[in-house]
């Protein structure tokens, strides 16, 4: 049986518009832009996050320049560690963070007799993610 005429028109003209530069520049810019995006978001969500919870004791250059407390190791000031990118994959677990940070379904539980000593950060997985995403935009 004969294809019907609009239907073969149709499958050319789709065709033809595949090969078209339009398409593939589109897809490019597609595949360039797309990865960028998700990224410009998880750094605002780390901004976000870091901004709550941790310049309540860390200074962070372009949030709380003159917050923090002065014991507290500013985030400029690790940036310039060769190491802060590890440290800040494990932070919750070097003291003092421990006492007070916990990491949903990494932490242990906090037992009922040692409760956090202050406000307690409650933090998911890709929160750390987030925060790396951020700070990794922090300058030294
Ligand atoms: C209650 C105060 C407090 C809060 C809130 C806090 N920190 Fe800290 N943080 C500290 C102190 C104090 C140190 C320095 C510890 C030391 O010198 O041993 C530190 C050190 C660090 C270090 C370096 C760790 C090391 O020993 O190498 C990182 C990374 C860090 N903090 C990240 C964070 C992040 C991310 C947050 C927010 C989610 C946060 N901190 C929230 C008090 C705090």
């Amino acid at each position: 049986m004969p294809k019907r005429d609009w239907i073969t028109r149709l499958s050319t003209k789709f065709r033809q518009c595949q090969q078209s530069p339009f398409w593939h520049g589109a897809v490019a810019l597609l595949l360039f832009y797309l990865p960028q995006t998700a990224g410009a978001d998880l750094i605002a969500e780390g901004r976000a996050i870091v901004a709550e919870h941790c310049t309540r004791c860390h200074v962070v250059p372009e949030i709380n320049p003159k917050g923090g407390i002065e014991s507290t190791p500013s985030f400029k000031g690790m940036k310039h560690l060769a190491d802060w990118r590890r440290r800040f994959e494990v932070f919750f677990t070097l003291p003092p963070h421990p006492a007070l940070v916990t990491v949903v379904g990494i932490s242990e539980e906090r037992d009922k007799s040692r409760p956090a000593f202050v406000q307690e950060i409650k933090l998911s997985v890709d929160d750390l993610d987030r925060i790396l995403a951020y700070v990794d935009t922090v300058k030294n």
